[in-house]
């Protein structure tokens, strides 16, 4: 069996040397070496090049959840399956960065970080929780992670999704037509949408207006699918109280860009769910395993809904 890996900038040694332990009986090569057609190939946000050189004849991997940048190489064959990563380690540390971003807006810790810098001993008023409504938009393999991680703190806690899902305790809702119903009651809105034709520019001003006044964005998942204008704009009227940003329109943040000083958002590099190397060669590895005996995989890409 043939594989070729493909990982951007210098990064590419770890990854490959656990897939060589991982699936000893392949062939590796790393990009730009490789056979013509290789079984598989492992990529993530791959030149153009990549796909005219080499024609992958069973399955193209994806080393992300989003296949956003890869959907969008236009050498990428029409017909070979794309499979993306599931989990592998990333849900654990979305229900990290995602809680953190919660807690953080329900107890007023900017508040209190802005009491602290001014000398100012004040209790503020608890918040009412029944009221403090948490919406996860996507409600897919790491916001369900992200729901069961909330449940205990007892936010009223909803979903979002194209298709409906049912989920213990969870209120949810479906399609564009349900999206205000799901707005209206989410103090928290957390992004953990794919980007597609369909979610790019949804978080526009339409859409934010729609969540209640001093909610909360966190986004954690593509950020263009925030018109950053409409965020700030939003910001700068109060109707939203603050942002926690992951993902940007442009990565990394131009040094230029408002988010960066603005004093109700917290930036941080794209790091709320890092590709993790073991589990990651695991699961592809055990994927390849399986489409090598035939057996049907999860985590295939739909090409025409685009996640
Ligand atoms: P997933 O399992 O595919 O879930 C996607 C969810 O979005 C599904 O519930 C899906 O609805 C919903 N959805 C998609 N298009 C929709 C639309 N037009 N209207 C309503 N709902 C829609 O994806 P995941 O594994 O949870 O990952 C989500 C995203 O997180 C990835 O695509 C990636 O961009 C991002 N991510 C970011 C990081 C980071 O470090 N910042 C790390 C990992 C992933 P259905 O349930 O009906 O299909
Ligand atoms: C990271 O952003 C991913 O999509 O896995």
């Amino acid at each position: 069996m043939n594989i070729l890996l493909q990982m951007p900038g210098h990064a590419v040694e770890p990854w490959h040397a656990a897939f060589v332990s991982a699936l000893p009986e392949a062939a590796i090569s790393v990009w730009p070496e490789g056979r013509a057609i290789p079984d598989y190939a492992i990529v993530w946000k791959p030149p153009a090049e990549l796909f005219t050189r080499f024609r992958p004849a069973k399955a193209i991997f994806n080393l992300g959840a989003g296949v956003d940048s890869l959907l969008a190489v236009p050498t990428l064959p029409a017909d070979v399956p794309v499979i993306r990563l599931e989990d592998a380690g990333m849900a654990e540390q979305m229900c990290e960065y995602v809680t953190y971003a919660v807690l953080r807006a329900y107890r007023e810790m900017d508040s209190y970080a802005t009491q602290q810098r001014a000398g100012r001993w004040q209790q503020r008023e608890r918040l009412a929780k029944r009221e403090f409504g948490v919406g996860l938009l996507g409600f897919g393999v790491l916001a369900h992670a992200v729901a069961a991680a909330l449940a205990p703190f007892d936010f009223p806690l909803r979903g979002w999704s194209r298709q409906r899902r049912v989920a213990p305790g969870i209120q949810t809702f479906a399609g564009a037509e349900e999206l205000p119903a799901f707005l209206a009651h989410s103090r928290v809105l957390v992004c953990l949408l794919p980007s597609t034709p369909d979610t790019r520019g949804l978080l526009g001003r339409a859409t934010l207006e729609r969540l209640p006044r001093g909610a909360h964005v966190i986004n954690t998942s593509r950020g263009d699918i925030v018109v950053d204008e409409a965020l700030l704009a939003l910001l700068e009227s109060g109707h939203l109280a603050g942002a926690v940003l992951d993902v940007f329109n442009t990565e990394p943040l131009p040094p230029d860009h408002p988010f960066w000083h603005h004093p109700r958002i917290v930036v941080t590099p794209h790091v709320s769910a890092a590709t993790l190397v073991a589990d990651s060669v695991a699961q592809v590895a055990a994927k390849i395993r399986r489409f090598e005996q035939g057996q049907p995989v999860t985590g295939v890409v739909d090409r025409a809904r685009g996640y």
